[in-house]
């Protein structure tokens, strides 16, 4: 008689956790602007081109767990100006989309580059610090950069 009542609890304790199981990964995900800015902003003022400016950020962005990933980009300017891009010049991206927009001015950026022979987990990047236009592709309303496409060499 007495377990009647707990076993009737199971089958709802059961149901509350596949509910809790499926809404919270929905709610803890990153949304892809802010993606974004985990992968490609670093607009901070103490930004100093070190040697080992890679190795350090890769890490501390998350870029280096389960796998290296062996190229990104960080973008040293206001996230604001990031942004203003996408109301900018409309260009193809990569992939053949056409959400991607070329910034008008060039900007200060770092590329790094996973180095030949690199192990996972010891991830060892190459630090180039670049002035360039950047393309990045765009989504939403209000449309914001979802993707880092590509930086182009600024003509002299
Ligand atoms: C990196 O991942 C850890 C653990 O998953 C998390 O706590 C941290 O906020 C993440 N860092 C960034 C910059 O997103
Ligand atoms: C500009 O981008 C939008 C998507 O953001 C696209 O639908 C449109 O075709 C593009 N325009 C040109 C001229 O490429």
């Amino acid at each position: 008689m007495a377990l009647e009542k707990p076993l009737a609890l199971f089958p709802l304790l059961v149901l509350v956790l596949l509910v809790l199981e499926w809404v919270q990964p929905t709610v803890g995900r990153e949304s892809a602007a802010k993606k974004f800015q985990r992968q490609h902003m670093d607009s901070s003022d103490s930004f100093s081109s070190s040697p080992t400016y890679c190795n350090e950020m890769m890490k501390r962005r998350n870029m280096t767990k389960g796998h290296c990933k062996p190229v990104n980009t960080f973008v040293h300017e206001p996230l604001v100006n990031v942004q203003a891009v996408c109301t900018q010049e409309n260009v193809t991206c990569k992939n053949g989309q056409t959400n991607c927009y070329q910034s008008k001015s060039s900007m200060h950026i770092t590329d790094c580059r996973l180095t030949r022979g690199s192990k996972y987990p010891d991830c060892r990047y190459q630090t180039t610090v670049k002035e360039r236009y950047i393309i990045v592709a765009c989504e939403g309303n209000p449309s914001v950069p979802v993707h880092f496409d590509a930086s182009v060499e600024v003509s002299t």
